[in-house]
């Protein structure tokens, strides 16, 4: 499913906002002095400059994502400080992840599948940030009475297949704090909500269209009232967007380790 860059640009300052800070900086210890990091689904490097500032200079980026427009926006920015890998990430034995310190992802686990996670974590011995993933819960001030139906049916569209199998959507975070813990890694999770206001009246109504074009393809017809009703109240609307943030360390793992043996 394709992204535009207008929309990442969009929903990048409610998105670095959002990030969970403990987490983030347990992340960034995670990675080490010598961070060697590979963020699957990069987009245009959103990741890269939520962590760049707590980082060692130095920091090498592996930037992984299929769509070549994201991708270029993300070079002509971050020059020499990331490689870009063109990668259907559905194909695990692709991934770019040797000698890697941390692997990371931003908004992008809502879209697998248990399987696609399970077979992950199978395959990675490293820590994993995962942020921003969306989790089902939509708070909007004032309320409208289609907001709970609305929800519904934008929910079940997350679970919908997303180019890994049926979506984890906004289970997302449940089922990946489940597989690491059942694979033995150590988990941390925190909310990581998005609380938008009249400031952000256009990530609103580009959310709002996103929302109703979802829920009206599950066949919930009320969905182009509803988003008549809520771009026209942008103005004067609170809205809480649900997302969570995990970081899973293997097994054993102890952080600021690295940093003691050199
Ligand atoms: C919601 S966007 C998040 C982008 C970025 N991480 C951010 O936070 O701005 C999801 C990203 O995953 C990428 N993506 C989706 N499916 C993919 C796949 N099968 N292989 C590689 N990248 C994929 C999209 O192109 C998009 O850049």
């Amino acid at each position: 499913m394709a992204f535009s860059k207008q929309w990442l640009a969009l929903r990048e300052q409610s998105d670095h906002a959002a990030r969970d800070a403990q987490l983030l900086t347990k992340a960034v210890e995670a990675a080490g002095e010598n961070p060697v990091i590979v963020d699957l689904g990069s987009g245009t490097g959103s990741t890269v400059r939520a962590l760049e500032p707590f980082l060692p200079e130095g920091a090498e980026w592996r930037l992984v994502d299929n769509d070549d427009s994201l991708l270029e926006v993300a070079g002509a920015e971050l020059g020499d400080r990331a490689s870009l890998h063109r990668l259907d990430i559905s194909d695990l034995e692709k991934l770019p992840l040797e000698n890697a310190t941390l692997v990371t992802a931003s908004a992008l686990i809502d879209l697998v599948s248990r399987q696609w996670l399970e077979n992950f974590v199978e395959k990675v011995q490293v820590p994993v940030y995962f942020a921003l993933s969306y989790d089902g819960v939509m708070n909007w001030m004032p309320e409208n009475s289609l907001d709970n139906s609305i929800t519904q049916a934008f929910n079940n569209h997350q679970r919908s297949d997303k180019g890994f199998g049926s979506a984890l959507g906004p289970d997302s975070v449940s089922v990946a704090e489940e597989v690491f813990k059942s694979a033995g890694f150590d988990v941390f999770t925190a909310p990581s909500s998005w609380q938008l206001g009249p400031a952000e009246e256009e990530l609103q109504q580009a959310l709002v269209q996103g929302i109703a074009e979802a829920a009206l393809e599950t066949g919930q017809q009320d969905a182009v009232f509803w988003a008549e009703i809520r771009t026209s109240q942008a103005r004067e609307t609170d809205c809480t967007i649900g997302h969570g943030d995990i970081l899973a360390l293997p097994k054993d793992f102890e952080l600021g380790a690295q940093h003691a043996k050199t």
